[in-house]
């Protein structure tokens, strides 16, 4: 049977610190607009992180390309490929228009963008109230979204993890798979992971 590998080791890495930036910013963003005495130093923090975000997707989505993802189990039903396609692409689209939002937003209003000291970005959008306001709801909305989304993200994650128990978790949360991708094995682990691996090994020496 056919087993599903890996993810690339880099992609690995990208979409575990991007996970971690995406969900902060979340949490940093909604922080800033219900605090007043944290608002600023929140906000200093915001700008950049969403800046290396939108950096970091760029690199994300080139290294795809480059190195496609495994193909899916081969007994998914079709439904499921296409509500995983589906919503990667819809994560990816956010991951790109959320900070845009935000860097069109403050240019709207001719905000400074500070990225560090004095190195600041140049504004994208023409100066106007009105964009400003349209910009800043828009943000706002997808960044809900942006939530919504990674919630089904992480329901369709534990599924595959507890209840369909196949390769899917794994391929993106397993380090031992770097170990058993060396060069001239092609092939992960049999579903069930490494302990059913060992036994059907040790019985099929005995
Ligand atoms: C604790 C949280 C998370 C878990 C457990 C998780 C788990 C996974 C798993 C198991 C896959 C592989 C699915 C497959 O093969 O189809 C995956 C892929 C993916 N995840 Fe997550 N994820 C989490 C958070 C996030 C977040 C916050 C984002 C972005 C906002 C994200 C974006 C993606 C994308 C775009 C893919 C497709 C593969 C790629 O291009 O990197 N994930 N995730
Ligand atoms: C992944 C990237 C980002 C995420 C997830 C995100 C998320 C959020 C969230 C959840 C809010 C609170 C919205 C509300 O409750 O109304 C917010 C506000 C805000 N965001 Fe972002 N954001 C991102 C990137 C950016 C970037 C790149 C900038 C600017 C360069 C930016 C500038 C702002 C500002 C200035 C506010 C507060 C506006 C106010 O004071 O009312 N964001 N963001």
């Amino acid at each position: 049977m056919a087993q599903h590998r890996p993810f690339p080791l880099l992609s690995r890495i990208l979409h575990w610190t991007m996970a971690a930036m995406v969900l902060a910013m979340l949490f940093i963003g909604i922080g800033m607009v219900s605090s007043v005495s944290q608002y600023h130093r929140l906000v200093a923090i915001h700008k950049p992180l969403g800046i290396l975000v939108l950096i970091l997707v760029a690199i994300r989505l080139l290294n795809r390309l480059l190195n496609p993802p495994p193909p899916l189990p081969s007994g998914m039903p079709g439904w499921q490929r296409v509500a995983a396609h589906g919503s990667h692409v819809v994560l990816y689209a956010l991951m790109f228009a959320v900070p845009l939002v935000g860097w069109a937003m403050l240019s709207a209003a001719r905000y400074p963008i500070v990225l560090y000291g004095p190195l600041q970005l140049p504004p994208i959008a023409p100066q106007s109230p009105v964009l400003f306001a349209v910009l800043r709801e828009t943000h706002t909305v997808l960044a809900l979204l942006l939530f919504v989304t990674f919630l089904a993200h992480l329901g369709a994650a534990l599924m595959h993890a507890l209840i369909f128990r196949d390769d899917v978790f794994p391929s993106m949360t397993s380090f031992r798979f770097a170990c058993d991708n060396k060069p001239g094995r092609t092939e992960s682990e049999p579903r069930g992971g490494a302990k059913a691996s060992a036994a059907a090994t040790v019985a099929a020496r005995e």
